[in-house]
């Protein structure tokens, strides 16, 4: 098969478990709608398979993933412009996962930190799923022959995953180039958002603690509650950015500013700087609120239109077959499942 060059396409995924927050929002999210405003070809993907490697309940998967889909649209993602589907819709996802477990070597695998911090101390009763949950990720974005994933930095290593099982098949059934290489991209204000209890964990959807992080249906108030109770140190504002190095949480919390008000970090520390917490963390409550408020709004109204998001689910996922069948019917020739004698 001839070399072949990769058109600029766009593919992320978001998993439908729990709520959704501002580490994902700031990290993910907000960069889709960027990238989707600067015209690109996007596919962005709520990925129910990836959530069944750990033990969902039925009754709420569903509702999960409409809302998902509802925060996704209440952000800006825009159906008319980006592809909005569920990974399950689209057998390829299933099909190119399969191919890759077979590419893809145990000691690669083993190294992924995700893994170990999910599967914890008890390794021997989690998921095969959870182990191959990365094949799986490479096969989502290389279903499409995806050049570009945006992404928070806890996701760069399966990223690189994702090249080298692209390099190996391409390299195994000499079909140079046929895989692309994606790329990551890395929002840099807010690559990783910490958790506001403990600057040194990410915040993330798992935190048995709900006070650690900002979800994205979270109330005025009780977004300022968490701002207030945000962990901190007795230091007022710094001058410089260096200062905030031994600083993980004040680091954090001048990070999400800055995001918001889409700035540096060193122009809120020039607005800031000598302040006590107590003045500032008001002020960060105030621009999350404004962000938050709308969305969380129009999420609440989407909800009452079921029927509305199925539809766009429904047609996101046929324009996404349209893309990967003939990319998964070309893999099967190469690996000669079917004749490809013509
Ligand atoms: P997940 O909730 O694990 O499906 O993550 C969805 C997206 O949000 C991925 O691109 C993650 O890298 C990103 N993300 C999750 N947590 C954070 C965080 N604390 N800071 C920045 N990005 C995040
Ligand atoms: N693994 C990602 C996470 O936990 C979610 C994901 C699944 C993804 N497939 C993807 C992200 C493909 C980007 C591209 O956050």
């Amino acid at each position: 098969m001839a070399s072949q060059r990769h058109k600029k396409r766009i593919f992320s995924g978001v998993q439908p478990t729990g709520n959704i927050h501002l580490g994902n929002y700031l990290g993910a999210v907000k960069n889709f709608v960027k990238l989707q405003a600067l015209g690109n070809e996007a596919l962005f993907c709520i990925v129910d398979l990836h959530a069944i490697t750990v033990w969902q309940d039925p009754k709420a998967l569903y509702s999960s993933i409409r809302e998902l889909a509802a925060t996704f649209i209440a952000c800006g993602l825009d159906s008319n412009k980006s592809i909005l589907f569920s990974q399950s819709q689209v057998s390829g996802h299933a099909e190119l996962a399969w191919v890759f477990n077979c590419v893809v070597r145990i000691g690669w695998l083993n190294r992924m930190t995700q893994f170990k911090d999910k599967a914890g101390k008890n390794k021997e009763n989690a998921s095969v799923g959870l182990f191959a949950y990365p094949a799986l990720m490479a096969a989502d974005i290389l279903a499409y022959h995806a050049t570009h994933v945006p992404v928070g930095e806890d996701q760069k290593q399966h990223l690189e995953l994702t090249r080298d099982i692209a390099i190996k098949f391409n390299n195994d059934y000499q079909v140079p180039n046929f895989f692309p290489n994606p790329e990551p991209i890395i929002e840099e204000t807010a690559p990783r958002i910490m958790s506001l209890r403990d600057g040194s964990k990410k915040m993330s959807k798992s935190d048995p603690s709900d006070m650690s992080r900002i979800n994205l249906q979270d109330d005025d108030d009780l977004i300022a509650l968490k701002i207030q109770k945000a962990k901190t140190d007795q230091e007022p504002i710094p001058e410089d950015v260096p200062s905030l190095a031994k600083r993980p949480e004040a680091n954090n919390l001048v990070n999400i500013y800055a995001s918001l008000a889409s700035c540096l970090p060193e122009d809120v520390l020039n607005e800031f700087n000598g302040k006590p917490f107590s003045f500032f963390k008001p002020k960060l409550a105030e621009i999350i609120i404004s962000e938050l408020g709308p969305i969380t709004k129009e999420i609440n109204e989407l909800m009452e239109q079921p029927d509305e998001i199925d539809k766009v689910l429904n047609d996101g996922a046929i324009h996404a077959r349209e893309i990967s069948d003939p990319i998964i019917k070309s893999t099967y020739e190469i690996l000669g499942l079917t004749n490809n004698c013509k």
